[in-house]
């Protein structure tokens, strides 16, 4: 049994602490800034409540530690647990600002790849299957991927404020994907957005509504859809298209039903049939595979099949993104041109 240190108690710390229940390991110790949060959620898993970070990872039986605090405090956790011999298994994104993925990366060093990333999406059954059958050739050269990523409401004004804006916190999950998928690191980015949905997002200095286009050297192309509200639940697909066919990876309904009418060709979902309402719903089974891999990577002291490098590429492209969207203007993806100029933090759509 792999002992674990979950370090933060909040949304996704209670996601990873019930996925962990069916594997090999178990949650030993529990640390959060607010003595409250790590109090209840000890007091449920039966883990030591602990005081500090280092108490909670260095407690007794603790080979691995899951990051799940807010980013800001992701690399200070990641130097500790690894300064400590943890294994580690830290949130997207990797540190708040591009810079701090460049530090704990460069800190990291070889341990980079041991360090593992939760994408959790790169473990959806679905998306995953892409995966496997892209690289299985069975839909030729990938040549376009189209992604849609909707969630179903505006989370609260302070998140926003925090976030580091669209790019960042949010479409970060489908640069991971797109690299993931296509095989291939895109060369340069487009991406523009502006606020249709609510005026208070843009006053807080973010967009609503996004898209992003990646080119990669050989001329393939993504591109990435995003809104913060969609009306009828969590909007969450990808179509990959390919010199020999295309692969769909649709939202998840409760049934396979669909209704043919004589009133024409439309086929739509029965009515029962509704959409997964937002991610603790959609990517449930994610998250238990993501564990699963987490653990495996533990037990067979292994690289992490999604690690630190994946973390910086995905931070270093939703950089170059938040440049695009502030200069109107392509940027080419090279190290030079994400440090010319620093952006403003912020910019009202
Ligand atoms: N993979 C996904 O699908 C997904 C979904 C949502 C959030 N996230 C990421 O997970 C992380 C946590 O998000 P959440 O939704 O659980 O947030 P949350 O606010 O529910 O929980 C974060 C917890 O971290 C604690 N915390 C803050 N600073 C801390 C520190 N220095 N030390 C210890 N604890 C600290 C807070 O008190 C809070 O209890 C974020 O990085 C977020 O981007 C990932």
């Amino acid at each position: 049994m792999i002992g674990v240190a979950m370090i933060g108690a909040g949304r996704m710390a209670r996601v990873h602490a019930k996925a962990i229940r069916n594997t090999r390991a178990r949650i030993a110790s529990v640390y959060d800034v607010l003595p409250e949060n790590s109090a209840s959620l000890a007091e449920e898993l039966g883990a030591k409540f602990c005081r500090t970070a280092e108490e909670a990872m260095s407690a007794p039986g603790v080979d691995a530690v899951i990051i799940a605090s807010s980013a800001a405090s992701h690399v200070e956790h990641i130097k500790l647990a690894v300064s400590l011999g943890k294994r580690v298994m830290c949130e997207k994104p990797l540190a708040q600002s591009y810079v701090g993925a460049l530090e704990i990366h460069a800190h990291l060093g070889a341990e980079a790849k041991r360090v593992f990333m939760a994408f959790n999406r790169r473990f959806d059954p679905g998306h995953r299957r892409m995966w496997e059958r892209i690289r299985a050739g069975e839909i030729g050269n990938v040549t376009q991927l189209v992604m849609h990523s909707r969630d179903p409401g505006l989370p609260p004004r302070d998140y926003i404020e925090k976030s580091g804006g669209q790019f960042r916190d949010m479409m970060v999950h489908n640069f991971d994907m797109a690299r993931w998928l296509l095989g291939e690191e895109p060369v340069s980015v487009y991406a523009t957005g502006s606020c249709v949905h609510e005026a208070w997002v843009a006053e807080a200095g973010d967009v609503d509504h996004s898209a992003s286009i990646l080119m990669t050297a050989s001329g393939k192309i993504a591109v990435l859809a995003e809104s913060r509200v969609c009306s009828f639940g969590f909007d969450q697909r990808i179509e990959a298209h390919g010199s020999k066919g295309m692969l769909l990876s649709e939202n998840p309904t409760q049934t396979p039903l669909k209704f043919y009418g004589l009133g024409g060709t439309d086929a739509h979902y029965a009515s029962s049939d509704r959409l997964k309402l937002f991610f603790l719903e959609r990517y449930g089974e994610s998250y238990a595979q993501e564990i699963e891999a987490f653990v495996d990577v533990v037990v067979d002291d292994a690289d992490a099949p999604v690690n630190v490098h994946d973390g910086l590429r995905s931070a270093y492209i939703s950089e170059a993104a938040t440049r695009s969207f502030h200069t109107g203007q392509p940027v080419a993806l090279n190290e030079r041109s994400v440090f010319e100029d620093p952006i403003p933090k912020q910019k009202s759509a």
